[in-house]
């Protein structure tokens, strides 16, 4: 399907303003240190179903199929009333993939599926997801992980009904391009990594050790100076959620329910208590003053520095994504704005994480003040 695409994108699925979703990454049991009980976490799923939650979003690599096979067995007669959305890896053929899946679910369809990330040849993947949802396995189609410009591609190619991508607090890419295009075109915004993967749970103050198999390991704020930006806004937003009487998570999440085109904050949570706690936060909007006094310190704590001459002259001889960021260095652009308008030119894309660690090399060696 190519002519004007973006039809019949499927039954009304989604809710019309914000709902708390689980993120069932953590339940599958790998990847993020000692893996609590499996009693604990199917005692996870069940308290989320039984407080209402509905969405309950999973992939074929979390545990290696184990989040799949526990979401069959905790939510099995319960079907009819959750939705479950699942994804399709860039490398796996997506046939075979949702078979699979929904083998572990114990389901003859998914509500929705989703390609996880984009990678070559994922045009022909995210068709044969529209022949799939055609032959009732799937009732919606979405992707994750793309480019404002692949999402838009995506759009012209298949009926998409959503959109999965990471936001939270620090992690504001999509405010720049993906969350208008969502809008725009009517399409579910699914927030992952609502807490930065645990970061905003509160239980970091100083620098973690994590464990060799954590995923966490690998991701750049559990360490250097993303690590100490984000700690000065934790110790505000800490104060503020006291002030509210609720948690850091709580609070966390609370912003995330009140930003404008978030469809499905997916709360990740590996036991009962994370799920409890995380549902004090639909509870109530985050006001106004609140969200601008965390606005304002985010701004203060990731204030980019600016390229000094040196910089502009050396960039002379490096690549053209280097010689962007320096060139858009002036001390007053934000990390999203740049990594957007870099991607807006339809090449690899960046995000801000990038040009941020690459700014905090060029002040690591005198380049930028
Ligand atoms: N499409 C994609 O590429 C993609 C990528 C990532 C995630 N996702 C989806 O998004 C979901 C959410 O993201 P995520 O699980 O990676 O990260 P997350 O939701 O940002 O963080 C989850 C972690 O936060 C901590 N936590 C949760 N509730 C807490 C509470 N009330 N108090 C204290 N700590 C709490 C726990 O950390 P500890 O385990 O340390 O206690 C938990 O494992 C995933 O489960 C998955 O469904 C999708």
């Amino acid at each position: 399907m190519h002519t004007g695409a973006r039809e019949h994108s499927g039954p009304l699925l989604f809710p019309g303003s914000a709902v708390l979703g689980f993120g069932a990454w953590g339940i599958g049991g790998a990847g993020w240190g000692a893996p609590a009980e499996q009693t604990e976490r199917l005692a996870a799923i069940a308290l989320a179903l039984e407080r209402g939650v509905v969405w309950f979003d999973t992939a074929p690599t979390y545990g290696d199929g184990e989040s799949e096979r526990l979401l069959g067995l905790a939510l099995g007669r319960h079907r009819a009333k959750v939705r479950i959305a699942t994804k399709v890896g860039p490398r796996d053929d997506p046939r075979r993939s949702l078979e699979q899946s929904l083998q572990r679910l114990g389901t003859d369809y998914v509500d929705l599926v989703q390609l996880h990330e984009i990678a070559k040849g994922w045009e022909a993947r995210l068709e044969t997801l529209h022949r799939l949802q055609q032959g009732g396995k799937a009732r919606a189609i979405g992707v994750c992980n793309a480019s404002h410009v692949e999402l838009s591609r995506a759009l012209r190619l298949a009926p998409i009904a959503a959109y999965q991508g990471p936001y939270n607090l620090f992690d504001r890419d999509v405010e720049e391009r993906l969350l208008p295009l969502c809008q725009d075109h009517g399409l579910a915004f699914l927030a992952y990594r609502p807490l930065a993967s645990g970061l905003l749970g509160g239980g970091f103050s100083e620098l973690p050790r994590l464990s060799d198999g954590d995923h966490r390991t690998k991701l750049y704020w559990f360490r250097g100076a993303e690590f100490a930006r984000r700690s000065l806004v934790i110790a505000k937003s800490t104060e503020l959620a006291a002030g509210l009487g609720i948690s850091l998570p709580s609070l966390a999440l609370r912003w995330l329910l009140s930003r404008a085109g978030v469809t499905i904050v997916l709360a990740g949570a590996r036991t009962a208590a994370h799920v409890a706690d995380n549902l004090t936060a639909p509870v109530a909007p985050l006001d106004d003053a609140t969200g601008r006094e965390i606005d304002a310190v985010m701004r203060s704590a990731f204030r980019l520095p600016a390229a000094t001459s040196a910089a502009a002259e050396e960039a002379r001889s490096w690549g053209p994504r280097e010689r962007f960021i320096v060139e858009n260095l002036d001390g007053r652009a934000t990390p999203e704005a740049i990594a957007a308008a870099w991607t807006d030119r339809g090449e690899q894309p960046m995000v801000a994480a990038q040009v941020k660690v690459f700014a905090d090399q060029l002040l690591d060696s005198g380049l930028a003040v």
